[in-house]
């Protein structure tokens, strides 16, 4: 890491994801100059810890990017769409969690464990994309496969936790169940169905085609993080009532023969990866081991015996870290470090 130091914004700090971006910049080793807090004019005034010091809260507009050198934002897509275009102009890089420009041609999507040399290309248009929570996860130990055998298709189904909504839905999962338990009434007001002792096959808006625009979102950016448009790919993302993690069931068919064991070994040696795979000790991948730390956790990993180069596996990882702000932090530590 070089000697300069950064003034860094993020967009959307009072989120779920803007405070989780608050705790990973104060682990990281980005050398910060300064911070600068922004959200919507609800929350301007309020006041947000940063390494011992209370940051007041600002109203992003347009001008909120003067002197600053990296901007987080994670405000949702419209916010992204509007304002860092302003950012940029600016001369301030965005790294963006929203999902409005991770398929612009010009906008790099960045893994750092996957496609680091991605971040270069944030010269186009001064923002770099974060990928969608569940795509993260699954490219991090799917990379070094692909590499070493290449991956044909993959199928893949989620089950993710509430977080990844943001906040409103940690709250309606908290209160649904505490009412249901009280058998007492209980208000649905983030989902279309109540969440809570339940699973919503429904991630996202619903697209012409059947699929949710989730499920979309892992085919499309799996193909441009891995640089390979010719794999197949389907989802089916569902929504469970967990807090934070999401866990994935992922199938994969390879054009070269990688046995189960092999893969346990070359995910072992893969960064960003940790194999928890004993199931005859009960030792396998937790949604409540993966949340509040970095690490990608796989396990249940074993041959798909139906076809001759299969393999099925059991993915999870904390959505609000490794899938959004330890991406996003990792990036700027790249980006700081080689391009700033
Ligand atoms: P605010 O808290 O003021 O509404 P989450 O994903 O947890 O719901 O968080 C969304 C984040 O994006 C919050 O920090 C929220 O600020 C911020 N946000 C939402 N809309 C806007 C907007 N139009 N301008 C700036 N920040 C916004």
């Amino acid at each position: 890491m070089s000697e300069k130091k950064f003034n860094v914004a993020i967009a959307g700090a009072t989120g779920a994801v803007g405070n989780q971006m608050i705790i990973c910049l104060e682990e990281s080793n980005l050398p910060v100059k300064a911070v600068k807090f922004l959200a919507s004019s609800r929350s301007a005034g309020r006041k947000l810890r940063f390494k011992g010091d209370l940051i007041t809260v600002e109203e992003l507009t347009e001008n909120s990017f003067k002197g600053m050198d990296i901007a987080l934002f994670s405000a949702g897509g419209g916010t992204s769409k509007n304002f860092a275009p302003f950012a940029a102009k600016d001369g301030c890089v965005v790294i963006d969690n929203s999902s409005a420009w991770r398929m612009d041609p010009k906008v790099p999507l960045g893994v750092p464990e996957v496609n680091p040399h991605a971040v270069a290309e944030y010269t186009n248009k001064g923002i770099i994309a974060n990928p969608n929570c569940s795509t993260i996860q699954m490219v991090v130990p799917l990379c070094p496969i692909h590499k070493k055998c290449g991956i044909k298709r993959i199928v893949v189904s989620t089950y993710q936790a509430v977080s990844g909504t943001g906040k409103k839905a940690i709250d309606e999962l908290f209160d649904q169940t505490r009412s249901m338990i009280n058998f007492l009434d209980y208000d649905i007001n983030v989902y279309p169905h109540r969440i809570a002792f339940n699973c919503l096959p429904h991630i996202d808006v619903f697209l012409e085609n059947g699929y949710t625009k989730e499920e979309v979102k892992m085919v499309d950016e799996t193909r441009k993080i891995l640089e390979d448009d010719t794999i197949g790919i389907t989802a089916t993302t569902v929504r469970v009532p967990v807090f934070f993690s999401h866990s994935e069931s992922v199938n994969i068919e390879t054009k070269k023969h990688i046995s189960a064991n092999e893969v346990k070994l070359l995910l072992e040696k893969a960064p960003g990866i940790k194999v928890v795979d004993d199931p005859e000790k009960n030792i396998y991948p937790l949604a409540i081991d993966a949340a509040g730390q970095d690490l990608t956790l796989v396990g249940r990993i074993r041959d798909d015996e139906s076809i001759p180069n299969g393999i099925n596996m059991w993915v999870v990882a904390d959505n609000i870290r490794k899938g959004a702000a330890t991406n996003t932090i990792q990036i700027a530590e790249i980006l700081a470090e080689k391009y700033l």
